[in-house]
């Protein structure tokens, strides 16, 4: 029997976000946005009132979620502040950490014997850290940590150091797991401890991803 979650309002930020260069291209990063949107969907079944603000992503809404499409990290920002207040936030999106200072307003030509093009970035605002230190934060901020190598503890510095109350950790760069994949293993991390999750297909790991979010509510 899955937890109830009627009533509860959750916000859910899911895929990636595109960086502008000029008007023909953009830095983006390869998340599929599956594992938020299962995450809405499961949400949104079990009786809550979910937003979901969706990066620049091919999926379908899942049914009776809100949705609202955005493409930059400054946009996601922007939709996520003003979907506050909620009970729980959930930063499922692979929010770009860096964006071109400027965008060109024209298509950058390259020129007659030019080895190299210099772009200077400029970081994005966390929108993650913003959500968990706002005046209306949410009873449970929840983020994800997408690493290559020592997932633990890369994961637990960003618990701490954007204040979440639980991070959910997954590894990137083996077959079968995390970005574009529709299986997924989450070491899920809080203040009680750590428990994995998985592997399990995204939309039954959103699943028991909420009966520990229902526990915390509790
Ligand atoms: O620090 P890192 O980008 O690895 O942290 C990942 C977590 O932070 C994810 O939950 C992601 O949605 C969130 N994040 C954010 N805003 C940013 C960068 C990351 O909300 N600018």
């Amino acid at each position: 029997m899955s937890a109830t979650l009627a009533g509860v309002r959750i916000v859910v930020s899911a895929g990636p976000t595109y960086e502008d260069i000029d008007p023909a291209r953009f830095l983006g990063n390869r998340s599929s946005g599956k594992m938020g949107f299962a995450i809405a969907a499961e949400a949104a079944a079990r009786g809550a009132d979910v937003v979901l603000v969706a990066g620049p992503v091919h999926l379908e809404t899942p049914a009776g979620v809100a949705r609202s499409n955005v493409r930059s990290a400054a946009q996601m920002h922007a939709a996520v502040l003003a979907a506050l207040p909620c009970a729980v936030y959930i930063g499922a999106a692979a929010v770009a950490d860096f964006t071109p200072r400027a965008c060109s307003p024209g298509k950058i030509k390259k020129q007659p014997g030019q080895d190299t093009l210099v772009l200077e970035l400029v970081q994005t605002r966390d929108i993650l850290a913003e959500v968990a230190a706002h005046a209306q934060r949410p009873r449970l901020v929840v983020g994800f940590a997408a690493e290559t190598d020592n997932v633990a503890g890369y994961a637990r510095g960003k618990l701490e150091r954007k204040r979440l109350d639980m991070i959910c950790a997954n590894r990137v760069g083996v077959a079968g797991c995390g970005f574009e994949s529709d299986d997924n293993a989450l070491l899920v991390i809080d203040a009680t401890g750590e428990r994995a999750l998985g592997p399990a297909p995204k939309c039954e790991l959103a699943g028991l991803l909420l009966d520990l979010i229902k526990e915390r509510l509790a």
